[in-house]
């Protein structure tokens, strides 16, 4: 297995990952307790909080599973080899001496993701360029490979992070963000990212046992999150490759045998428990399109309402995510919308609490109703806001 170059230093193969069976999950800074939490559930261990992200320990099987069927990592990214690192000729020159042609085959095509921080080095794009060149330069030279860049579909996705000097060249094993999952065929202008409507349902604690509803569905995202989560249909069904399958030591049995495990987990959907309206003709359209692509999506009903003309809500889960400044324009009264919002839910959903994540904070306090807790989840560039009313 170990190969030597003909002259000079044996190559790098002794992949940090390998050694220490230790992955990073990324994740939005604001939803890491709740990740941490679906960590745990998934079999990760020694799970540990850094900047943007979670380190965990865990075996093959565990890393795949999270790899399928998580809802709130972003990517799970494995550590290949960290070094110092003050220039980029430093980064090249060792770069050049991992054995590359352990990730690659005939005809893969790749990409860089770089970050850097606090470093000599401070142009991730240049440092980028850097590594490409010495994959390149070093797959050519010693398996006659010539691997191209793909930057929108590549078969193997580096993450390179330089902070403070150090760098760490990492296999992003997950191929691509997690967020998105493949249903999401059309949007409307201010979408929700998956992974933060996914972490909404959970901080909602629905489990079944009364009806959800969201009001201005928008394009279904949390709809879709939550008849995903019902069902437990694995997060990545519909993915066509992950980047772990491209690791050295990937093990098809174990992908195969993880995969039809979460697969014979699938429970139907009844009709009835999840539905959802929108003001917008167009809103409803996408919202069907999208629940369409996904198993038991035609059990949710939609309907075009402005929400104040809806009929009683009552003792259900209510979430939803009202129109914001920021991205809608601000040609809306957003402040008389969000009195009339609270009036709705006080008048015509007794019994139900309800789950509204503002993406502009400021309109928390026009609702006029009493929270019963907050929660700042950044997401998209917004520093929103996820407030529970309870209407008992
Ligand atoms: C921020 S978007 C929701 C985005 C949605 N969560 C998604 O992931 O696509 C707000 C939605 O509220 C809808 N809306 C605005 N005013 C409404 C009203 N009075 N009644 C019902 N829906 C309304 C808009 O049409 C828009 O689709």
């Amino acid at each position: 297995m170990e190969v030597k170059r003909k002259k000079g230093k044996p190559l790098i193969t002794d992949y940090e990952y390998l050694r220490d069976s230790r992955y990073f999950a990324q994740i939005d800074e604001s939803i890491k307790d709740i990740g941490a939490k679906e960590l745990t559930e998934l079999g990760a261990e020694e799970i540990k909080s850094a900047y943007r992200g979670l380190y965990f320990t865990a075996d093959k099987k565990t890393l795949y599973r999270i790899n399928y069927t998580s809802r709130l990592i972003s990517r799970v990214v494995a550590p290949v080899f960290s070094f110092a690192c003050p220039d980029t000729d430093t980064l090249y020159r060792i770069a050049k001496q991992i054995r590359w042609s352990d990730f690659f085959s005939k005809n893969k095509t790749f990409a860089v993701a770089a970050n850097v921080a606090n470093s000599k080095i401070n142009h991730s794009k240049f440092a980028s360029l850097r590594l490409k060149d010495a994959i390149v330069d070093s797959l050519l030279y010693k398996a006659g490979l010539r691997p191209d860049v793909s930057i929108e579909d590549p078969d193997v996705l580096l993450n390179l992070y330089i902070n403070n000097d150090q760098a760490v060249i990492s296999i992003d094993t997950s191929g691509g963000s997690l967020h998105k999952r493949g249903y999401r065929e059309e949007a409307v202008s201010a979408p929700m990212q998956e992974t933060v409507a996914a972490a909404i349902i959970r901080l909602t604690q629905w489990d079944g046992s009364v009806p959800i509803y969201d009001p201005m569905c928008g394009s279904g995202t949390l709809l879709c999150e939550a008849l995903m989560h019902f069902c437990r249909i694995p997060a990545g069904i519909f993915r066509k490759k992950f980047g772990f399958e491209i690791l050295p030591d990937f093990d098809a049995t174990v992908w195969e045998q993880i995969k039809k495990e979460a697969d014979a987990n699938i429970k139907q959907l009844p009709e009835g428990l999840i539905a959802g309206s929108d003001i917008s003709e167009q809103a409803v359209y996408i919202s069907k399109t999208n629940l369409l692509g996904l198993h038991f999506g035609p059990n949710v009903r939609i309907t075009q309402s402005d929400f104040s003309s809806l009929p009683v809500l009552e003792n259900q889960i209510i979430i939803a995510n009202p129109p914001y400044g920021i991205r809608m324009g601000k040609h809306q009264n957003l402040n008389v919308f969000h009195k009339k919002l609270g009036d709705f839910l006080k008048q015509k959903c007794n019994q139900s609490a309800a789950y509204i994540y503002f993406g502009d904070r400021a309109y928390v306090k026009k609702m006029g109703l009493k929270a019963s807790w907050k929660k700042p989840i950044q997401a998209g560039g917004l520093d929103g806001r996820l407030v529970k009313y309870e209407m008992y």
